[in-house]
């Protein structure tokens, strides 16, 4: 099993990569850390309880930034709704398996005491990641990979051409770009084909407990409006970690623009080499989008 900590800014397509990890036999999800993202850091951390209560996995859960590094705050509550995980009517969860400590300090203690490297999995704003690297460079050593949801190497989704997690803390982005480590983008050149259609969605309501949720979940995903394909983001992560082969990849190298007046928040991938760079990050320029769709309803399938 390959052991992971998920950053995450639960979201409803994070409640979603959340299900088909927790319950994927090939990954051992030791730690969840939440970031301010989609909506403030309150929330995101009770939605990661709240999902873990309904799958009823003791997974521990650390509170990290409530917001990012510089900028001002931002969040996606028209694409999500107020709660973060409009929808569905969780139960309420106790707080045991929030640690005290903070998610800088709680993936410092997992990764340094870990046998086995760690793979970090952000699929939210990177300020934890940030900070973690920053307070703590010793663990570098021990980290496998940070396969990262966020980027694109065209236009963007929360401006004309940044995506929003990049967008939504910059500066934190471009320490993860440049920390030297084995670094994966996974971004909208492969989440916008990642696509659950209205007949995919019906398939979920039959499923199990965890799609009949998420059925639901996604009738308030961007107000309902499943006709053109709900994206599903954030599960390109988990998809990359373990059905790799439905990805192309790019080795190439990664900046992040921060001043731009009009592209701030972007991700620089320059494919052509125009920059003369050393590669720092493997890009997944595109998916198969049958091939994402099987493993998506198989691997919610195994929810249960
Ligand atoms: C990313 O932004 C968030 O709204 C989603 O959860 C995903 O992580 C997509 O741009
Ligand atoms: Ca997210």
């Amino acid at each position: 099993k390959r052991p992971i900590i998920i950053d995450t800014d639960p979201g409803i397509d994070d409640a979603v990569a959340l299900a088909i990890a927790l319950y994927s036999e090939k990954l051992d999800v030791r730690l969840i850390t939440t970031v301010a993202g989609n909506v403030g850091l309150d929330k995101v951390t009770l939605n990661a309880l709240k999902l873990l209560k309904f799958f009823k996995k003791d997974i521990p859960v650390a509170m990290g930034a409530d917001r990012p590094l510089i900028k001002a705050p931002i969040d996606a509550s028209n694409v999500h709704g107020s709660t973060g995980m409009d929808g569905y009517d969780f139960e309420e969860p106790s707080k045991e398996l929030l640690l005290q400590e903070n998610a800088v300090n709680a993936m410092h203690r997992v990764i340094m005491e870990s046998e086995q490297p760690i793979t970090l999995v952000p699929i939210g704003p990177l300020t934890n990641i940030a900070l973690l690297l920053r307070m703590y460079p010793e663990v570098k050593e021990k980290i496998a990979e940070v396969v990262i949801m966020g980027g694109s190497t065209a236009r963007g989704n929360a401006g004309v051409m940044a995506e929003f997690n990049i967008f939504a803390d910059p500066e934190a982005a471009k320490i993860v770009f440049h920390s030297n480590l084995p670094v994966v983008m996974v971004g909208l050149d492969v989440g916008l084909k990642a696509l659950v259609y209205p007949e995919d969605s019906e398939r979920l309501k039959d499923m199990n407990e965890t799609g009949q949720m998420i059925y639901q979940l996604f009738q308030k995903y961007r107000g309902g409006s499943m006709k053109t394909g709900l994206k599903m983001y954030d599960s390109c992560a988990i998809a990359y970690l373990l059905q790799p082969e439905m990805f192309t990849v790019a080795d190439t190298f990664v900046d992040i623009e921060l001043s731009g007046s009009l592209t701030s928040g972007c991700t620089v991938v320059d494919l052509k080499g125009y920059l003369g760079q050393e590669n720092n990050a493997k890009v997944c320029v595109d998916i198969d989008p049958q091939m994402f769709k099987t493993w998506f309803l198989d691997g919610l399938s195994k929810c249960n």
